[in-house]
């Protein structure tokens, strides 16, 4: 009998007649017990280890060329997915990360690139006539867009002008419309108007027209869709 030390008469008297259930044999609910707990720890630990990181992808990328007018402004989007999710940012051609610039240039909470409409005093080259590159970052990598580049122009009243030519009857006269300069990037002559009714220009032809006769010419040119 292991309970041999002297009988305590304070001593619960049960305690004395039966002794505790040797370790060694747990009844058979706590073995069970125990196995749920370490397969549940398994399965939890295997699940960790097979949550894969994945590098960013973009879902969105920006496109190469960008143009807008002062009256218009611009969104370019830029969205990229990855575990974990990556965070999105801007950088400019010379690396450095785009700031906001009040008015001019932000960056949205989704990370697209807002240059809002802007009075044409505040045209900046810096903002308006540069490139940008979206960064999409994650501790499983980063990825580079390709580099868009950006131009904005301001809308203003320009004038095209057509100077008289004087031939010799039967020889050729060329009539050229002449583009300010400051615009010529973003106008295209698409047709002439000849005794009041247009002449329309194959896309080749959109600087030069030739005539035989000098007429009275007027000129309609439109922007350029962009
Ligand atoms: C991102 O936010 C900007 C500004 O709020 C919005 O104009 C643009 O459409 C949004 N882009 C996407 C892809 O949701
Ligand atoms: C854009 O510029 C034109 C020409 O200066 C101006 O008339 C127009 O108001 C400007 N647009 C905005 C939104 O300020």
């Amino acid at each position: 009998m292991r309970h041999s030390r002297p009988h305590d008469p304070r001593a619960p008297r049960v305690s004395a007649s039966r002794p505790p259930p040797p370790f060694s044999t747990p009844p058979r609910s706590h073995v069970m017990l125990w196995c749920l707990i370490v397969l549940f720890l398994a399965v939890k630990e295997g699940g960790a280890a097979g949550r894969v990181t994945q590098g960013p992808t973009f879902t969105i990328e920006p496109p190469r060329h960008l143009h807008f007018t002062n009256s218009s402004g611009a969104v370019v989007d830029c969205m990229a997915e990855g575990v974990p999710a990556p965070a999105l940012f801007w950088t400019t051609g010379d690396g450095r990360r785009v700031e906001q610039v009040e008015g001019l240039r932000e960056v949205a909470a989704n990370g697209s690139l807002v240059f809002p409409p802007f009075p044409a005093h505040r045209y900046d080259a810096h903002v308006h006539a540069s490139t940008y590159t979206c960064r999409a970052s994650s501790p499983a990598g980063t990825l580079l867009a390709t580099p868009t580049l950006v131009r904005a122009v301001v809308v203003g009243h320009y004038e095209v002008q057509v100077y008289d030519q004087v031939v010799m009857t039967g020889n050729t006269a060329v009539l050229r419309c002449a583009v300010p300069s400051y615009v010529q990037e973003y106008v295209t002559v698409t047709s002439w108007v000849h005794d009041r009714s247009f002449q329309h220009l194959s896309l080749a032809a959109w600087r030069y027209v030739t005539v035989v006769v000098v007429v009275v010419v007027v000129i309609v040119v439109v922007i350029r869709k962009w």
